[in-house]
């Protein structure tokens, strides 16, 4: 599928993501793998949502480390930005927003720490991508990454999306061959998350 067919297929689903995420329990999934560490941003931390979606990661970002975030939402979807930009604001972070593709975003200064949950599955190179977001990364500066696992859940939802699935052990490798070292995995405990995904906690090097 296209950069630009997906943009316009998760325009189109923009309006029910949030509710499906909150109700799927991924909304609550995110929260328990932030706070599954003792890591703690100070205020101004500058942080990037990779494709964002409707903003549930930023969201459990800010629920836990409050609302003076330096956010920045990423998503190539005008109406999934939207969405994001207004459920921050009821937060009240004033997040920025940039609709483009993680290979294209240009910010003034690398981040602190990036979030990217269900991203990397859709694009052809998962390796380059998380290269490109190291690049984007302050040294020791942290990612926060989510990513489906193989499961025949993930069977079902292919016939929608066209996402790819990806063990342990090769986001592992992707990982260490992209500038990135492994600190911590997450195993989502219960839910379609538990059986969808799963997370990983890796430093900037
Ligand atoms: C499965 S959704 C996940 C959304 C959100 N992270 C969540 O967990 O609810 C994938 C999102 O990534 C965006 N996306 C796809 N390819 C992208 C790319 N190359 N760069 C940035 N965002 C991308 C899509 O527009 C979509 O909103």
């Amino acid at each position: 599928m296209s950069a630009s067919d997906l943009s316009l297929k998760y325009d189109r689903a923009a309006p029910a993501w949030g509710d499906k995420m909150r109700l799927l329990g991924y909304y609550d999934a995110y929260l328990g793998f932030l706070a599954s560490q003792t890591f703690r941003a100070p205020d101004g931390n500058r942080v990037l949502d990779v494709g964002c979606g409707t903003g549930a990661f930023a969201d459990a970002w800010a629920a836990i480390h409050g609302p003076k975030q330096d956010i920045t939402l990423l998503d190539p979807s005008e109406e999934m930005l939207n969405r994001a930009e207004t459920l921050l604001q009821r937060r009240g972070v004033v997040a920025s927003r940039d609709a483009a593709l993680l290979e294209s975003h240009r910010p003034s200064s690398p981040y602190d720490c990036l979030l990217a949950a269900h991203v990397i599955e859709h694009v052809t190179e998962p390796e380059s991508a998380l290269s490109t977001m190291r690049e984007l990364t302050e040294r020791d500066g942290r990612l926060w990454l989510v990513v489906s696992k193989p499961h025949w859940c993930n069977a079902i939802i292919w016939l929608q999306w066209r996402h790819r699935a990806y063990r342990r052990e090769r986001v592992a490798g992707f990982l260490e061959a992209s500038g990135w070292e492994l600190e911590a995995e997450y195993a989502f405990p219960s839910g379609p998350p538990s059986r969808t995904s799963r997370g990983y906690l890796a430093r900037a090097i």
